[in-house]
């Protein structure tokens, strides 16, 4: 496997890319020009759907499926939204892509939405990322001045507004249907699905949300064609990922990787293994709705479809054996039980108790009762929410009692 590979981040370091002319200096809106020139979607549509490009945003949902979707609706009116919310705790990929190529971004977000005939986007931005939000209004106005979007797009038929959105920086509102209501100026919270929003989406029209890291496959895609994207990476997840390797390890930071490597490659390769005096205890992968991996299981591949645990949003933790586990399971759980958006009861009601459960537990106090109490919540939570923040919930805390035997 060649871990050399880069779509994303081949430029971050090379030039300042947040000016125009330093990303048009190494090939950027190149992709637009050629899209505009040819006048057919169809084609990079079909493009989009050969590279069998999986959405970045943590589920692994087929780009071009959801694509095509949107394209081949009735609806006049259609919506096109850039993820942008992340608030999965140790993540920072979509923050870091504004940070170093924000162009890359905006020319995905451009073709994508002319692919599927929306004449509106909105970038849906954490409310935390006031900088990020900043970096956008610059690139957006000078990549209007171009003429890259806004009327008659570099002298086409093409329109396209793009407006940006600031969140509250509510966890929940980056699953796409609480994001919807949000812009919409309703509470944040999830809807029943279907109707999904492919079909019946932003104000009831058909809408594609993608993550800012999905979009930012789009240009190389366009450039050099679905069929060269599908060969880099492994063969059920094609392409590369960004992953955000923190905790113990001697180089945390963002790394751009073929989907395919393995856990213990990433770790001990790639970020220079355990931090001086350290001593490797287990790894959460995906953030901290994600599962918890031991030694013997680091050899797994950082793919998706992977039927133990799911890459996520891609950031990993690792986690060395002086942790305080009762300290991290207070974190995971006290972030679940502000986060929970209390639609639903189950979730509401258990992320609450499992928190109470992990102060006894720091406290010593843990009793019989709370041991019986922790299977039903864990059971409760993965089984009967109306979304998969439930799930989320219980990975890490099912884990830690059936791996690390904190209940014994
Ligand atoms: C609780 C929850 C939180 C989510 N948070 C994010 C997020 O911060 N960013 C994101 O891109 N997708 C997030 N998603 C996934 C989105 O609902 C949606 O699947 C994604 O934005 C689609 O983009 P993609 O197909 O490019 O992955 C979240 C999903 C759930 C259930
Ligand atoms: S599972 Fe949690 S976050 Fe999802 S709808 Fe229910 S209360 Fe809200």
């Amino acid at each position: 496997m060649n871990k050399n590979i880069k779509i994303i981040t081949k430029y971050w370091d090379v030039a300042d890319l947040k000016k125009i002319k330093n990303y048009e200096s190494f090939g950027g809106y190149k992709a637009l020009h050629k899209f505009i020139k040819d006048k057919n979607s169809d084609k990079f549509a079909d493009e989009i759907k050969n590279s069998s490009l999986l959405g970045r945003g943590g589920a692994g949902f087929p780009t071009g499926d959801k694509l095509e979707a949107v394209a081949g609706s009735g609806e006049k009116e259609r919506y096109f939204i850039c993820n942008l919310d992340e608030s999965e705790p140790g993540t920072y990929k979509d923050r870091a892509i504004v940070d170093n190529d924000p162009h890359k971004l905006i020319e995905g977000i451009i073709i994508l939405s002319l692919i599927i005939g929306a004449r509106k986007a909105f970038i849906y931005i954490n409310g935390n990322y006031g900088k990020q939000e900043e970096i956008l209004e610059n690139a957006l106005e000078e990549a209007y001045k171009k003429k890259y979007w806004g009327e008659k797009i570099l002298k086409s038929d093409y329109n396209l507004e793009i407006g940006i959105f600031s969140g509250a920086g509510a966890y929940i509102c980056g699953e796409e249907t609480a994001l919807i209501n949000s812009i919409e100026g309703s509470r944040g919270e999830p809807k029943m699905r279907p109707p999904y929003p492919t079909e019946k989406g932003l104000f009831g029209k058909p809408t594609l949300v993608n993550n800012a890291e999905t979009i930012s496959n789009i240009s190389w895609i366009v450039i050099y064609g679905g069929e060269e994207y599908a060969k880099i990476g492994s063969k059920n997840s094609p392409g590369t990922k960004l992953f955000v390797l923190g905790g113990a390890v001697k180089k945390p930071g963002v790394y751009e990787l073929p989907l395919g490597v393995t856990i213990r490659e990433l770790i001990f390769e790639i970020g220079g293994g355990l931090a001086k005096g350290k001593e490797f205890w287990f790894a959460q992968i995906g953030g901290s709705s994600g599962r918890l991996i031991m030694e013997k299981e680091l050899d797994a591949k950082l793919e998706f479809g992977n039927k133990d645990f799911s890459i996520g949003s891609g950031a990993i933790l690792v986690v060395d054996k002086t942790t305080n586990i009762y300290d991290l399971l207070l974190s995971w759980t006290g972030f679940f039980r502000r986060e929970s958006c209390g639609k639903c009861v189950p979730c509401r009601e258990g992320t609450f108790r499992l928190w109470e459960i992990a102060k006894r537990l720091q406290d010593g106090e843990i009793s019989e009762a709370d041991k019986k109490a922790v299977k039903d919540i864990l059971w409760t939570l993965e089984n009967t929410t109306f979304c998969p923040f439930g799930k989320f919930a219980a990975a890490a805390f099912r884990d830690a009692v059936e791996k690390l035997k904190i209940l014994k």
